[in-house]
């Protein structure tokens, strides 16, 4: 005789089911065929698999332990005089919100004299840090909420190698002034170039690498957006920086805060699945390998010089660059506000040695399968009984 299910039954099955299906997604795409980002290990035979997997985060109140704090005068001539740690955190130019964004500013409280400037006896106190760490290759995820711009300000988010320019250069943020787009750049020793067509939606311009030639142009490409640097890249609460470094090519996207892909917010970035990158450099006219290498992160934020100073009375600034660098109260945006930076690595699978492999990874489906199984069993016994 078949007996009716009671409801308390299916009380524990239908929680139990719920429960199982969605871990079923290994032993679906092993009966498919398909791949999903675990069953990644499900591809078909002999093709490379690229998953990148957490190696660090920049994030909160450790932010500032991971960097060194560079006091020497500005490279690049700026107006500013970039402080060292203990200066940094006294003066209150970098801390840590409540909310765990790591701060950086360009003084916005002391009024320095034309003269003190003009003369560089005394400039206006700044920041730049290098990150202790240095790469080969990886993704990095700059999560960014507001980023400096104004009138005589020249902000980057870059890396660098110690040897300059043979270990290369990779400015992922940088431009001047109230700027509304990001411009990529790349500086290297003479041989490296960027090919255009290229698989990026930004616009190239110079495409000589090479940092021996040209004033140090180097070669880049601007993003195509007009919210990714400057004023509305803040309004709209700033976003996601993406930067792929392998040997195949160095990609950059900026992703809108309302517009960040799924896989990145779940913490299992995968950058094959995103639109175009802005930004491109291929190995097709340059080896990457070669011309990249040991690179440090960077933040800086410096004032006129050698872009922002020689561009200055293009923009509709008003009245002088160093004039602009005596009023405290013109940097009230000169600021980095930084949620983390996540760096991931790259792991790629081979998945030749994967006969049986597919089994392998849905065991663990299988076994929560017959669990649920087993209960439903005991759960009917006990119900009719
Ligand atoms: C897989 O990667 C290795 C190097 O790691 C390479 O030699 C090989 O050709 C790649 N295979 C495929 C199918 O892309
Ligand atoms: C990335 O992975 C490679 C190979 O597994 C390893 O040698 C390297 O140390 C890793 N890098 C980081 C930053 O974790
Ligand atoms: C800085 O200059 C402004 C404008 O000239 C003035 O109002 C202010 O008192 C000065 N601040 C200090 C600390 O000297
Ligand atoms: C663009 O991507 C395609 C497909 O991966 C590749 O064949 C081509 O070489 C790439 N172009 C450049 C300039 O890297
Ligand atoms: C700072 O940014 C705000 C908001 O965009 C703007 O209204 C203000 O004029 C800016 N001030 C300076 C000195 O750049
Ligand atoms: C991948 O595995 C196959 C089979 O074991 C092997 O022939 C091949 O050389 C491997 N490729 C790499 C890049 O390790």
């Amino acid at each position: 005789m078949v007996r009716p299910v009671p409801l308390s039954l299916l009380v524990w099955v239908v929680p139990a089911w719920a429960f199982a299906l969605p871990k079923l997604g290994g032993l679906r795409d092993l009966m498919t065929g398909r791949g999903t980002d675990q069953g990644a290990v499900l591809e078909k035979r002999g093709v490379n698999k690229t998953i990148w997997t957490s190696s660090f985060v920049y994030q909160g109140d450790s932010f500032f332990d991971h960097w060194d704090f560079w006091n020497s005068p500005d490279p690049t001539n700026g107006l500013v005089q970039y402080v060292d740690r203990d200066t940094a955190f006294r003066e209150r130019l970098v801390y840590v919100t409540p909310d765990g964004r790591a701060n950086m500013h360009v003084d916005s409280w002391t009024n320095l004299t034309l003269d003190e400037v003009t003369s560089k006896s005394k400039l206006r106190p700044s920041v730049r840090i290098h990150s202790k760490a240095k790469y080969n290759h990886g993704l990095f995820l700059l999560d960014v909420a507001e980023a400096p711009f104004g009138c005589g300000t020249w902000p980057a988010y870059w890396m660098s190698g110690f040897y300059w320019p043979s270990d290369g250069e990779i400015d992922i943020i940088e431009n001047v002034h109230s700027s509304r787009s990001n411009q990529v750049a790349w500086h290297t020793s003479p041989g490296c170039n960027l090919v255009t067509p290229g698989n990026f939606s930004g616009v190239a311009g110079s495409t000589t690498c090479d940092a021996t030639i040209n004033y140090n142009t180097g070669c880049g490409i601007v993003d195509p957006s007009v919210a990714s640097f400057g004023p509305t890249f803040n309004e709209k609460g700033g976003g996601i920086y993406a930067m792929k470094w392998d040997e195949i090519s160095i990609d950059v996207w900026f992703f809108y805060r309302s517009a960040i892909p799924e896989d990145i917010l779940e913490g299992t970035p995968n950058p094959a699945s995103w639109r175009l990158p802005s930004a491109s450099l291929s190995n097709l006219g340059c080896d990457i390998d070669r011309y990249f290498m040991n690179q440090m992160l960077i933040f800086d934020i410096t004032l006129c010089g050698d872009w922002a100073g020689t561009s200055y009375s293009q923009v509709g600034c008003p009245g002088t660059c160093e004039e602009r660098v005596t009023d405290p109260s013109n940097f009230v945006n000169a600021t980095w506000s930084i949620n983390s930076i996540k760096v991931y690595n790259k792991t790629i699978f081979n998945t030749s040695y994967l006969d049986g492999g597919g089994m392998r990874s849905a065991f663990p489906h299988l076994t929560v399968m017959l669990f649920v199984n087993i209960w439903v069993v005991i759960f009917y016994g006990i119900t009719v009984m």
